[in-house]
């Protein structure tokens, strides 16, 4: 019979057809669909050809796997080392649990870049520096430069079969062939530490080359490298002026080959961009635009000829994650008007990004574009938050019908957008939010009954488009959008669950391990720059924090082995430092439950607790990676570690040092505590919320542990109760004011108090957020069993509660999509569930026994893939196999 198993979702690093990779043995994955229940994969051959004919033809010309046993659904190519350039075609069959084969998949590939040092021959070409000076920079913004055009031209001496661009820039870089945009991709090369690495990417440009004469433009701005970044008011924290390396390697038809590198012989100038800074703006003289600059044929004569240098030793790597694009574009929602001549455009959401504008005027009309997260009582626009961060637009003009302005090289946090122009009133045809980020794919929905938590499930997912652009950052509308560790490994799970972050993840951990210092400490930003600091509890331990939980929910533990050493020389640092177990020395900055509402964790319990929890992690992740010995000094460490805080901070009768509920939560949390305290300890936690009037008074830190912990000790009532707060402080709080994305700070903005310090007021910062996780694995009740990593072995657990009547959510796992939808409705509880082929769950249902329990109308432990394991704490819990079910029970009270 024919098998119903079918692979699909090929996937190369954990992307779907990567351009320009440079790892040596990539990691191959795909997903099983099938419509039969219990469907797995007992076995699986994989194909590399350099061809999809070879393919067709059962000619796997670079490898063939053989049949290979298991269930696995990833594995590495690494036989034979490919060459720089090089593509290659793969497909994937597989075997099912009867022994029958499925049809192949359909083909996919991955291609190399330029892996080695010696592939590149060009050299990083600029503007000389009598050439880069802004006549239009305000005067406080010493710096600023305009953005240099460069160009090339050259004949091909026939057609094209196939042309790659392999570019990058010191700085930020937009590349134009033959009068097109090569890419859609925005800010590339993306932000690392500059001095250490600096990303390429590579882009198939065969289709804008022809026969005959042709032109190569590039675009730069002045990014990360050489603009304003961070608090302080500094800019050219890498270099002073941005630069291009760029290799255009053709193919003809007739076989021979061209290479185009940048270097000396191209030239340059400036044009309409005066400057175009990340945090500050741009300003664009639309007088000055240069009108086919970028085709052949255009006459460069009074381009100046660049400044060339050559190649150092900086590291080029090729980009692994999705680039930076435009992710959506909003209409206007409303539109008022302030004062005479002052116009604010509302796009209804705080976002990251830009506005497209569309004016018609005379030229030199001078439009100005200001932009707020959000509005003073009397209308205009609040941007005392954003700190230096001048986030001012300006456009200039031609006066030639109607104009399109777009900034290149900027983006702003806002939701409101000023315009104003002088000397006249514009006429404005159009005006749009162009929202900007990484493009990690969603991977996940969240939905309920209750409006609010639907508002904060937005939000969070806003929070996390807004701040997710090439780093994890704090907040995308201040001088600061720094990568915080800190906001990053509190967040991290929600952002697993939300979209698919695996390859985000996995660039920005060599970010952290780039900026770990020579003595093991972890830094409190990566990449690590404006503030120098480490070593902040809670910050620094992201750096184990976050590749333990990538690898919990993408399964590859690679991750681990690549940042072994690194977290290794981290823990190593602070046994060194703290060997009695307690961390009290080397806490750096040492942040503490930052933002909390008057409840001061002491800072030693918090630390102390992450060192545990540190250890504790590392001890798994070792046992993950075959390295047992480790595992056994790891589980020693989060002993010795554990009973230190025990005599330091924990009464016998269970009460946490510092009695608040950030201490409670880590304790419980991370396991500290003795098993007959849990139950005292998490009474105080509940004692604490009581008296706080139902409500919480966490920071960044307890947060994300609050409705985990109280579910996990049986208050999931009072989880719920906090999740469907409306009074301060609580989520609902800030949604109840028009929030739209998450708060930094509880109070924010309060009924009594107004704004918060102008200091330190973002309406835009993920880390409040961190509750989204448990939407996900809680009320919707989809997880991954931690002892299967990357749901190969999945839990659906709903837990309801609250006022809600239903949930559902849908994720896309590294196995396929799972999905959990429980409605409750006449006292039954009902519960349709999507398990993905080659994969198992245990399903837990809310009812005291399985007697009443039904699966598709009949007996749950009769049914086809379902099995009864056992019934605990008013629930019963069934292994089922992979395929769809509905389950039904009557709720229990
Ligand atoms: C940032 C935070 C960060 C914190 C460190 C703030 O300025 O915005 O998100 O984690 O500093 O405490």
């Amino acid at each position: 019979m024919a098998t119903d198993l079918r692979p699909e979702r090929l996937r190369c690093e954990h992307l779907t057809n990567p351009f320009g990779i440079d790892v040596a043995q990539p990691r191959l994955s795909w997903t099983l669909a099938a419509e039969r229940r219990g469907q797995r994969q007992t076995s699986f051959q994989v194909w590399v050809a350099s061809s999809p004919e070879l393919l067709a033809a059962e000619q796997p010309d670079i490898w063939d796997s053989g049949r290979i046993a298991g269930p696995s659904l990833g594995f590495h190519y690494g036989w034979q080392p490919l060459d720089a350039g090089q593509r290659a075609w793969w497909q994937v069959r597989v075997w099912d649990r009867d022994g029958e084969a499925s049809d192949w998949s359909a083909p996919a590939w991955w291609e190399m870049g330029l892996p080695r040092a010696e592939d590149w021959h060009g050299e990083w070409i600029g503007l000389s520096e009598a050439a880069a000076t802004s006549e239009v920079a305000p005067e406080d913004l010493t710096g600023l430069l305009p953005s240099p055009y460069l160009r090339t031209a050259f004949t091909l001496a026939g057609p094209v079969r196939r042309a790659r661009l392999y570019a990058t820039a010191r700085g930020v870089y937009e590349l134009h062939l033959n009068g097109h945009r090569v890419s859609d991709a925005l800010l590339a090369p993306g932000w690392t530490d500059y001095d250490a690495r600096i990303q390429y990417q590579t882009y198939d440009v065969t289709g804008l080359l022809r026969d005959g004469e042709n032109a190569l433009g590039a675009l730069l701005g002045t990014g990360w490298y050489a603009g304003y970044v961070g608090f302080g008011h500094n800019c050219g924290h890498y270099g002073a002026r941005p630069a291009l390396l760029a290799e255009l390697r053709v193919e003809l038809a007739d076989g021979t080959t061209r290479t185009i590198v940048s270097d000396g012989g191209w030239r340059g100038t400036t044009g309409p961009i005066r400057y175009s800074d990340l945090l500050m703006g741009e300003y664009y003289d639309a007088r000055a635009e240069l009108p086919g600059w970028d085709t052949p044929g255009y006459d460069a004569a009074d381009w100046k000829p660049v400044s060339a240098q050559p190649r150092d030793t900086v590291a080029l790597v090729a980009d692994v994650a999705q680039p930076v694009r435009v992710v959506a574009e909003l209409p206007v929602q409303a539109t008022t008007t302030p004062a005479p001549g002052v116009t604010i455009f509302d796009l209804g959401q705080n976002l990251s990004g830009y506005v497209r504008l569309r004016v018609r005027g005379a030229a030199g009309t001078r439009v100005q574009l200001r932009f707020a997260e959000i509005l003073q009582p009397d209308g205009t626009l609040y941007t005392e938050n954003l700190r230096a961060a001048r986030a001012t637009d300006t456009y200039i003009l031609k006066g030639e019908g109607e104009e399109v302005f777009e900034p290149r090289f900027t983006f702003h946090g806002f939701r409101y957008v000023e315009v104003t122009s002088e000397p006249t009133v514009l006429d404005i045809t159009g005006l749009s939010g162009v929202v900007i980020a990484s493009d990690t794919p969603l991977a996940g929905s969240f939905e309920c009954s209750n409006p609010m938590v639907n508002q904060l499930q937005h939000n969070i997912v806003w929070g996390q488009r807004g701040n997710f652009l090439s780093i994890p950052t704090d907040c995308p509308q201040r001088d600061e959008r720094l990568g915080w560790l800190g906001d990053a490994q509190i967040f991290v799970r929600t952002a697993c669950a939300n979209m698919d972050v695996a390859a985000f993840f996995t660039k920005w951990l060599v970010d952290v391990e780039d900026a770990q210092s020579s003595a093991g400490g972890f830094p409190n930003v990566a990449p690590r720059l404006v503030t120098l600091n480490d070593c902040a509890p809670a910050w620094a331990d992201a750096g184990v924090i976050v590749p333990w939980t990538i690898w919990q929910c993408y399964g590859d533990t690679r991750i681990i082995e690549r940042h072994w050493a690194a977290m290794t020389r981290w823990l190593d640092l602070l046994q060194r430092s703290n060997p009695d177990g307690l961390w009290t020395a080397r806490r750096g900055n040492d942040f503490g439950d930052w933002v909390s509402i008057n409840s001061d964790t002491p800072k030693e319990v918090l630390a102390t607790a992450y060192y545990a929890y540190d250890a504790k992690l590392m001890a798994q992740m070792a046992r993950a990676i075959g390295r047992d010995d480790e595992a056994r000094r790891y589980d020693a460490l989060f002993a010795h570690v554990k009973a230190a805080f025990n005599r330091a901070y924990v009464s016998p009768d269970g009460r946490v040092h510092g009695d608040t509920q950030t201490a409670y939560l880590l304790a419980l949390h991370m396991d500290l505590l003795p098993d007959d305290l849990r139950a005292n300890a998490a009474a105080r936690l509940v004692a604490d919320i009581e008296r706080a009037g139902g409500h919480l008074t966490t920071g960044f830190v307890g947060v994300g542990y609050l409705c985990p912990v109280l579910t996990a000790t049986g208050h999931l009532d009072v989880a719920y109760r906090l999740l469907l707060n409306e009074t301060f402080p609580s989520w609902g709080y800030s949604i109840k004011n028009g929030a739209t994305t998450i708060w930094e700070r509880w109070d924010g903005w309060t009924a009594e108090k107004g704004f918060q310090t102008p200091n330190m007021n973002s309406f835009n910062h993920y880390s409040l957020g961190s509750v989204g996780e448990w939407l996900y694995r809680v009320v919707a009740g989809i997880d991954t069993d931690p002892a299967a990593p990357g749901y190969a072995r999945i839990l659906i657990q709903p837990q309801p509660g609250g006022d809600l009547t239903y949930a559902r959510a849908e994720y896309e796992s590294p196995h396929g999509p799972i999905a959990s939808h429980w409605t409750l409705a006449d006292g039954r509880f009902t519960l349709r569930v999507t398990i993905p082929a080659n994969t198992t769950a245990t399903v837990v249902i809310p009812a005291a026994s399985g007697d009443a329990v039904t699966e598709g109308g009949h007996p749950a432990g009769d049914a086809e893939g379902v099995r009864l394991l056992r019934y605990a704490g008013g629930r019963t819990y069934y292994a089922v196999e992979s395929g769809c079910y509905e389950f039904a029970a009557p709720m229990t009270a």
